[in-house]
């Protein structure tokens, strides 16, 4: 049993072996704020030993408190609650969820919102008009965009990084959107970019003993190596359906975690793991004492394709290459993490650009799954099935009858049909129009459907065309963690 004088050996050994004392880590300052949101721990189970755990580790640096921005129109009883691992809207006090507030969560996380000022500047220096998913608001939020653009300007090198977790064999379209955003971006640059798949991650973050169980039945399993192997499987599948998004090849490289993990990659994982306390951890993620410690560090493999030192074949012994990373906004704590953490490892920081969650055909506020086949289009559906599926679960904007919606029109704002196609469609003149007529109730829900339906089936034609073309040759070619990638910025004329 620790008494108090252990307590202060124990944190006085800790002194000698950190890099960083426990002293010194109250001066340490996050540069971007930590979330009020991500910071107040989940509730602990044990809060004797939590206490004390608290007192050997070192304090997580002091966090400034963000203000409420007073823009908020409704009252909220239970704020919302994002994690990588947990989704949760604001609920008023009648119980009614009210989804999720993503100007809120931006000023928490101590992002930016896009401005039309940055996407104008991003179409002045690239040429290119930005992608409707970034125009129209799926990705509204960023990190240092700028500094990347700063960079594209004056020839510097950076890549670009995202990834994916295979937590199912057949994916939709939500997973696979901000695949294809990510291969646009990389046309538009001509940049390297490294898509991780974090096979390791999935396993170790199944928290839920029942369906973990569930899943070895039905891989007729028997060790937990057999579930592994099986997540490391799915990666392999999802990477088909990745390459399928249409990125260039010879730039691109796209690894399993468990495959690769070591040599310079595995060094970066250390120096990481080491710049993370557990209460950080906890305070971050909403890591429990029961949590496992695969959990713990996971953060750390997450964080590294951000050091450009971990891919020596493209970058060499270079460290000074910034990345990056389209995600969602989910994903920022690890991020926030890797960039504290920039400063100390003497690295570049990542820059971000980060998404709102896809809603499911169900409307805003629902989430697409993967188990629920009727709440997302997926990538495997045949255009009658894509027609179907919108006609008879796409949520409507439109009136109660036709006889309402002609007389005081719809509204294409909660309209899936009408956002579905803002996602791909290109002509925002046509966008208005739709939204103008909708509104009008001149342009019936029907109508809408209709011209949802043709767009999706072209996109996922296109895909389905393309995954066809995945053959194992390619699959291994994107994989190859020996093929050097030429990591310099090229003119688009000479590329
Ligand atoms: N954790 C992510 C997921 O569960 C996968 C991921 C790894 C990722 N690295 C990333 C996502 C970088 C976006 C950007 O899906």
């Amino acid at each position: 049993i620790f008494g108090p004088n252990d307590e202060q050996n124990v944190e006085g050994s800790e002194k000698g072996k950190q890099g960083v004392s426990p002293e010194d880590w109250d001066k340490v300052k996050l540069d971007d704020e930590v979330p009020e949101a991500v910071k107040e721990p989940r509730r602990m189970t044990h809060s004797r030993h939590t206490s004390r755990a608290d007192a050997a580790v070192p304090r997580t640096p002091t966090i400034p408190e963000t203000p409420e921005p007073s823009s908020s129109s409704h009252t909220v009883a239970k704020e919302q609650k994002v994690t990588p691992f947990d989704v949760e809207g604001e609920v008023d006090a009648e119980g009614k969820d009210l989804g999720i507030d993503y100007d809120k969560l931006t000023k928490r996380f101590g992002a930016t919102l896009i401005s039309q000022e940055l996407l104008d500047r991003f179409e002045r220096l690239t040429g290119e008009k930005p992608h409707p998913l970034l125009r129209r608001g799926t990705f509204y939020s960023h990190r240092d965009f700028n500094m990347i653009l700063d960079r594209y300007e004056k020839g510097q090198p950076f890549y670009l990084y995202t990834g994916r977790g295979p937590s199912s064999d057949s994916m939709h379209m939500g997973h696979l959107i901000p695949f294809m955003f990510t291969a646009y971006l990389q046309r538009v640059f001509n940049v390297p970019l490294v898509i991780q798949v974090t096979d390791d991650e999935k396993y170790l973050l199944e928290r839920d003993i029942k369906k973990q169980a569930e899943l070895m039945k039905k891989i007729k399993g028997k060790k937990p190596l057999d579930l592994l192997r099986h997540y490391k499987k799915m990666g392999q599948d999802n990477i088909r359906d990745i390459i399928a998004c249409g990125f260039i090849p010879e730039k691109t490289f796209i690894f399993s975690d468990l495959a690769n993990v070591g040599g310079a990659f595995y060094e970066n994982v250390v120096l990481m793991a080491k710049t993370v306390t557990q209460s950080q951890s906890r305070n971050v993620f909403g890591f429990t004492d029961s949590d496992n410690i695969g959990m713990f560090h996971f953060a750390a493999v997450q964080a590294t394709p951000s050091f450009s030192n971990s891919f020596p074949q493209i970058f060499g012994t270079r460290d000074d290459i910034p990345a990056l990373i389209p995600c969602a906004i989910d994903q920022d704590p690890y991020f926030l993490l890797t960039r504290d953490a920039a400063d100390k490892l003497h690295y570049k920081k990542p820059a971000l650009l980060h998404s709102k969650f896809l809603p499911a055909l169900q409307g805003a506020g629902t989430k697409m799954s993967a188990s629920k086949e009727n709440t997302a289009i997926f990538m495997t559906d045949d255009a009658k099935k894509i027609a179907k599926k919108i006609k008879s679960h796409a949520f409507s904007g439109g009136g109660a009858s036709q006889e309402l919606h002609k007389q005081f029109g719809g509204n294409p704002d909660v309209d899936i049909a009408y956002q579905y196609l803002g996602f791909f469609e290109e002509s925002d003149e046509k966008m208005e129009k739709l939204a103008k007529e909708y509104r009008a109730g001149t342009l019936s829900t029907s109508e809408m459907k209709a011209a949802c339906i043709e767009k999706l089936q072209e996109v996922v034609a296109e895909f389905q065309k393309n995954r066809a073309e995945v053959t194992d040759e390619k699959l291994a070619y994107f994989q190859n963690s020996t093929r050097k990638i030429d990591p310099r910025p090229k003119p688009k004329e000479e590329a």
